[in-house]
């Protein structure tokens, strides 16, 4: 997903608020999400999010969403947050956030979601990365 930061999404400083970014992810995974799932979805988690450089007005907001992996009835997905300047085009890594969404039908109840095809060495890595995450925040929940 890309946008240009317009002074409306922005604070006193002219910098993208926080809120507006946290918007963006939330969507931008939901899109990854259902298009995996094609269900209707719930955001359950997001984990620890850090803003690592601001984003000015002006500039565009580059997020790219990827399904990491699914469980039962609930998936996984890493969005990435870049900043790029229009006029050179640099690019930086501003946030990469981790959302859990729980596939639901139109009475809200859990259905499950469709199995990934993991095929790589990568991305088998990245799935067993995603199965420790999960029971962290599924122990952080219960502590909660
Ligand atoms: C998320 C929600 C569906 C979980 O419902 P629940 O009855 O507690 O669900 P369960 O304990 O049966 O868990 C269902 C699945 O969600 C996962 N899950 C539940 N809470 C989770 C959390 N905080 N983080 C990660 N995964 C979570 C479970 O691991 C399970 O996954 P699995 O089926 O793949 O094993 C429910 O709490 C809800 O509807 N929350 C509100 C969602 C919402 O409105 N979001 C928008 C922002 S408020």
């Amino acid at each position: 997903m890309v946008q240009v930061v317009l002074p409306n999404d922005a604070n006193a400083l002219g910098f993208i608020l926080g809120g507006t970014v946290m918007h963006l992810i939330d969507i931008a995974g939901a899109i990854a999400c259902h298009r995996h799932t094609r269900t209707l979805l719930v955001t359950a988690a997001v984990d620890d999010l850090h803003f690592l450089h601001s984003i000015k007005v002006g500039d565009l907001i580059i997020l790219k969403a990827r399904v990491t992996c699914v469980f039962t009835t609930s998936l996984e997905v890493r969005v990435d947050v870049f900043s790029e300047e229009t006029l050179t085009g640099k690019r930086r890594l501003t946030s990469q956030a981790f959302l859990t969404f729980v596939a639901v039908d139109r009475n809200g109840a859990k259905v499950r979601v469709p199995p990934l095809v993991v095929e790589t060495d990568e991305e088998r890595r990245i799935c067993e990365e995603a199965h420790r995450r999960r029971e962290e925040r599924l122990k952080r929940k219960q502590t909660s």
